[in-house]
């Protein structure tokens, strides 16, 4: 199958050049000024940019959270993304207290089998890791699934203590693994909020409340000297306040293998939208992630970190609960509010007025969003650039087209959205993945069951 992308602008990490993309059999073959001769299909991307693929690596699918379960499957919410313009996306599979690293993983492959509809990958959430079970990280990484996420939040729950985590690093550091950290100081979050409830302040804006950017700080500031003495790189996720982000830039001021992600909640919801509408504090729960979101004056500091390589990655923690019987458990209780916020879609929407408003430039646009993900998590060159060689995951995107965000118009299985009625420009009419196009003009023409799982390799920044 040979597909011609014609006369747009193509767009990578480093450069933005006119050209045409020869795609054969689902891998780009050429980049060229223009290409003679015939072709299965010709894409017309005249007036648009030819972008790669985004790639979203913090997503949580079909998870058992909260005293519930994330409202997107893989099938809904790989078509979701693919709608937004994402072809690849790293999912977490998690532990249960009591069970095998393997057992997690093939719980995983089994909801995503069959059902993604584009290419994924798995991290490992490792929730019970005594020392006899290190050894099963080797045959996780094995496998393909080369990054573990550890918490130090949630006690009970998924925490680890700084043992666990240690000494988790120091075999992550011998397997050539990644470790991502949910770097909030979990212990005096649990005192807060229990104070909190004990007190009657039971509205979600308490979920921020309770959970100060100083627990973030200090548990980013731990993570990287943990992962300092281990001598290993580390990686925070969903990293959302200005104290967070100075810690990680003192670390890598003193040369240390840092590297963190924000997400769009953090760049453009604050903790205004906690407190909810008047009359209903509880629309609020529509809001409640963790991190919790952040004052208004955080987003500046954030922005200046995506634009200095202090934070290299933007993914979207994307982790939907409906209003109606998930949200609504934590109703009289902000504790009892299943965490976690839907955007595996709009994540390039809204990134891209980043580029707009010229907080970012394009070529940072798809660096953030596609390429250092990629490099970072063991997908690259294969994924995450325009290349000879690599993967036909391309976007045209349309940068003049404008649409408005909503639960009516987007595709994830929720029943709202945090962005309703915000109007964005920028669109993908074309989504293809390895040569495919799985979305056209705002179609599905791809299908569950075609999204391949991608075996990562190790870290090699
Ligand atoms: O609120 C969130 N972030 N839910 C998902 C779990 C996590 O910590 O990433
Ligand atoms: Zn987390
Ligand atoms: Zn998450």
């Amino acid at each position: 199958m040979r597909t011609l992308i014609e006369g747009g602008t193509v767009v990578t990490a480093s450069d933005t050049q006119r050209a045409d993309v020869l795609v054969v059999d689902g891998k780009i073959e050429g980049i060229a000024a223009r290409f003679e001769g015939t072709f299965d299909e010709r894409i017309d991307a005249r007036g648009r940019y030819v972008l790669p693929g985004g790639i979203d690596v913090h997503t949580h699918l079909d998870m058992p959270f909260g005293g519930t379960t994330s409202s997107d499957d893989f099938e809904s919410g790989t078509i979701a993304a693919a709608h937004g313009g994402t072809t690849t996306l790293v999912d977490f599979a998690i532990q249960a207290k009591g069970t095998t690293l393997r057992q997690a993983l093939d719980t995983w492959h089994a909801k995503a089998e069959g059902k993604a509809a584009i290419d994924y990958g798995f991290h490992m959430i490792a929730t019970d890791l005594p020392p006899d079970r290190l050894a099963e990280m080797g045959d996780i990484v094995r496998e393909g699934v080369t990054s573990f996420k550890l918490f130090m939040a949630y006690p009970g729950v998924l925490l680890l203590d700084d043992q666990s985590i240690f000494r988790a690093m120091l075999r992550a550091g011998e397997l050539g693994a990644l470790i991502c950290m949910h770097a909030e100081h979990g212990l005096p979050i649990d005192v807060l909020v229990q104070r909190a409830i004990a007190s009657g302040h039971t509205a979600p804006v308490h979920h921020a409340l309770t959970r100060p950017e100083a627990a973030e700080a200090t548990g980013t500031e731990r993570a990287i000297a943990l992962a300092e003495m281990a001598k290993v790189p580390v990686y925070i996720v969903h990293l959302s306040a200005q104290r967070a982000l100075e810690r990680v830039v003192e670390g890598r001021d003193r040369g240390l293998p840092a590297y963190a992600e924000t997400c769009p909640q953090y760049l453009f919801c604050s903790e205004d939208d906690l407190r909810g509408k008047p009359g209903d504090e509880f629309e609020g729960a529509k809001f409640v992630c963790t991190p919790p979101l952040r004052p208004k004056h955080h987003h500046e500091h954030l922005w200046r970190g995506l634009r200095n390589y202090d934070l290299q990655v933007v993914s979207t923690d994307h982790c939907p609960f409906c209003m109606k019987e998930q949200k609504e458990l934590g109703r009289g209780d902000f504790s009892k509010i299943p965490n976690g916020m839907p955007g595996v879609e709009t994540r390039m929407y809204l990134l891209f007025e980043g580029v707009r408003e010229k907080r970012i430039s394009l070529n940072r646009f798809v660096e953030i969003t596609a390429t250092a993900p990629a490099k970072i998590f063991g997908l690259y060159p294969r994924k995450g650039t325009i290349a000879v060689g690599s993967d036909a995951d391309l976007l045209v995107w349309d940068p003049e087209r404008r649409h408005t965000l909503s639960k009516e118009t987007l595709h994830m299985r929720v029943d709202y959205s945090p962005f309703e009625g915000r109007e964005v420009v920028g669109f993908p009419t074309v989504v293809m993945q390895r040569g495919n196009v799985v979305v056209r003009d705002g179609k599905l023409a791809g299908k569950a069951g075609a999204g391949q799982f991608l075996r990562r390799s190790t870290f090699s920044l």
